[in-house]
């Protein structure tokens, strides 16, 4: 019991992260996996275990087919694997627009399976109810308004938002409304700067930017995209490692190894263990 409130004591704390509005930008990343996880956890603030999980790690085009099991598997991982991050895993798709009840429902299962210290779920205005349901009942929520990728369906793409003026009202009060509700960080997905800029100074709690610009009170991008998994990624990332690329001249050189039985080498390889002395006299 005291080594578990101990390490629970040194993690970021929803109070830690909502101190640093306006203050110095607060560090996220996506994390899916336990060995990210640690690898990420000293320099990060917050860890999400985000359902692009679904399109990193499984290949989905969407985030639409990902599952709670899923999510909760994943969740799990991180937060044993990091120590010092605030950990916010995502509720998946249908797991949570039906009703308030049934978003406490999940998002309880989650936390409880899992051990992460909040949940994110998308929408504005049509989720405030469900966001005042769960911060009353203990459930921190971290919001998501502008693109948000559950809902592809309806807005046709994986598109920047406000861009146009006649935009703004629906993107500011979707922020204005998740705030309100309780949310304690809202993430703003590919909204125009000017407009990330003025909500950012508008609500009173934290804005997490992916293509939101540098106004945002702090930043987040999926892990694999800034670390060059793959060889596409969007406009909004900047690449801080070509892993592919490491990845592929390893995996090369391994294959050659291997061919030319140069791996295992006698370094890598088991020996008979030295005779016993009564054996020996035989
Ligand atoms: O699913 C996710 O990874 C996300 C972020 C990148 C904000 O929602």
């Amino acid at each position: 019991m005291s080594s578990a409130l101990s390490d629970e004591s040194k993690r970021m704390s929803i109070p830690d992260v909502m101190a640093r509005k306006g203050g110095e930008p607060l560090v996220c990343l996506t994390a899916y996996t336990a060995p990210m996880a640690e690898l990420l956890d000293t320099h990060c603030d917050i860890l999400l275990v985000g359902d692009s999980v679904g399109m990193v790690l499984y290949g989905m085009d969407t985030t639409v087919g990902v599952d709670i099991d899923t999510m909760i598997r994943h969740g799990r991982a991180v937060v044993r694997a990091s120590h010092s991050s605030l950990v916010v895993i995502d509720m998946p798709f249908g797991s949570y627009e039906e009703s308030p009840q049934q978003a406490f429902r999940n998002a309880a299962r989650i936390m409880a399976e899992t051990g992460a210290q909040a949940i994110k779920l998308e929408g504005g205005r049509e989720m405030a109810e469900t966001i005042a349901f769960l911060t009353k009942r203990g459930i921190p929520v971290m919001a998501h308004v502008g693109l948000t990728p559950q809902s592809v369906n309806i807005i046709g793409g994986f598109r920047a938002q406000g861009r146009e003026k006649k935009d703004w009202d629906k993107h500011r009060d979707d922020a204005r409304a998740v705030a309100a509700a309780g949310a304690f960080a809202t993430v703003l997905e590919a909204v125009a700067e000017p407009l990330a800029a003025q909500i950012s100074e508008d609500v009173a709690n934290i804005t997490i930017g992916i293509g939101a610009s540098a106004k945002c009170d702090g930043q987040i991008v999926v892990s694999e995209d800034m670390l060059g998994f793959q060889a596409w990624a969007p406009r909004f990332v900047r690449r801080y490692a070509d892993i592919a690329s490491v990845i592929g001249d390893a995996v090369r050189n391994y294959a050659e190894d291997v061919k030319s039985r140069s791996f295992p080498g006698p370094e890598n390889t088991f020996s008979m263990k030295p005779k016993a002395k009564d054996e020996k006299k035989k």
